[in-house]
Formats: C-alpha cells, sequence, structure tokens
C-alpha cells in the first residue's frame, strides 16, 4: 500500500472521509490532539477558533507516519474560523512533505474554506485541495472526492 490519509478529526466528518480512503485502499491515520476541546459547544467555538486564527500548533501525539514510504498523500482538516486546525499545523511542521504530491481535503460547515486554501497554496503550490460541505451529514459531498486520480 503507498497511499496514505492523515487527518484531524473533532466532530466525526474527518472520519467518514477516513472511510471512504479505507474503502479505496488507502491506509489512514487519525491524529490525535494532546489538547483536549472543551464539549460545551459554544467554549468549543471560542476556543478553537481563537487557536485556529492564531495559527498556533497543539500537541498532537505524533503519528509512526514514514512519509518517503508512500506515493500518495492526503491531508485532511476542518476549518476552524476559516483556517486550518492546530492539531494539522502541528502535523505539517513535522512531516517534511514538500517534495511530495499532497493533496488536501478539507471540511467545515459552509463548505468554503478560502484563509486554509489561500495558506496551502502558498506553501504547497502544486496541490490540489477539496473543501467538503459537512460530509458527516451530506454523504454526496464525498463524491467530489473521485476527481482525486485513485
Ligand atoms: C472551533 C470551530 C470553528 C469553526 N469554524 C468554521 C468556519 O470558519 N467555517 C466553516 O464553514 N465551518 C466552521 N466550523 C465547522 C467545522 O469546520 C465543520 O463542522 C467540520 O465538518 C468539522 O469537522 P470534524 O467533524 O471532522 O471535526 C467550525 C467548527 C469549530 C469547532
Amino acid at each position: 500500500m503507498n497511499k496514505v490519509f492523515i487527518y484531524y478529526s473533532l466532530t466525526g466528518n474527518g472520519d467518514v472521509v477516513a472511510d471512504y480512503f479505507k474503502k479505496r485502499g488507502f491506509d489512514t491515520e487519525k491524529v490525535i490532539s494532546k489538547d483536549k476541546m472543551p464539549k460545551n459547544k459554544a467554549l468549543r467555538i471560542l476556543k478553537g477558533g481563537f487557536l485556529a486564527t492564531m495559527e498556533f500548533e497543539t500537541d498532537i501525539e505524533t503519528p509512526d507516519i514514514n512519509v518517503k514510504k508512500y506515493k500518495e498523500i492526503i491531508i485532511g482538516s476542518p476549518i476552524w474560523n476559516s483556517r486550518l486546525t492546530p492539531p494539522i499545523n502541528a502535523l505539517l511542521n513535522e512531516l517534511f512533505l514538500s517534495e511530495k504530491r499532497v493533496t488536501f481535503v478539507l471540511y467545515s460547515a459552509s463548505g468554503t474554506a478560502p484563509k486554509a486554501v489561500k495558506k496551502i497554496n502558498t506553501l504547497y503550490p502544486k496541490s490540489k485541495v477539496i473543501v467538503l460541505k459537512e460530509p458527516l451529514k451530506n454523504k454526496e459531498e464525498l463524491k467530489k472526492l473521485d476527481v482525486i486520480n485513485l
């Protein structure tokens, strides 16, 4: 197997995307954040929004991934305040991806992620970015992933 989907998910949308890739022969690795988010939704939005806006990296349980072994790497992140999430900021710092073919799959409530897309286009100009609108409840959104040459 030379394809991997590495992702973070707080509320399950990323897990649905992981199932899609698993069925297509990908290894999947979920990033675990050591910084726990509040259960209360309003507090979660406040804290997560702040951390994402500051582009913080939260401590993660370092995934045991040898990226050299993979030809195809797909990174998955929820969108918080239009940006990538802090655990994924940390992951991107830990993995050397600049010479790899990387695709980003983002999931958000609106189906858009302007600031994250801008950042990815700057850091990884050769990357593809696909944004899904809440795939947990809109399963048809997963069809957008079919454009990835699997
Ligand atoms: C802290 C926080 C901030 C969010 N900010 C946005 C946002 O700016 N735009 C948007 O469309 N969705 C936003 N969302 C919604 C999530 O991106 C969306 O529910 C996503 O599918 C969650 O993925 P997950 O279930 O894998 O964690 C936010 C959610 C949280 C918790």
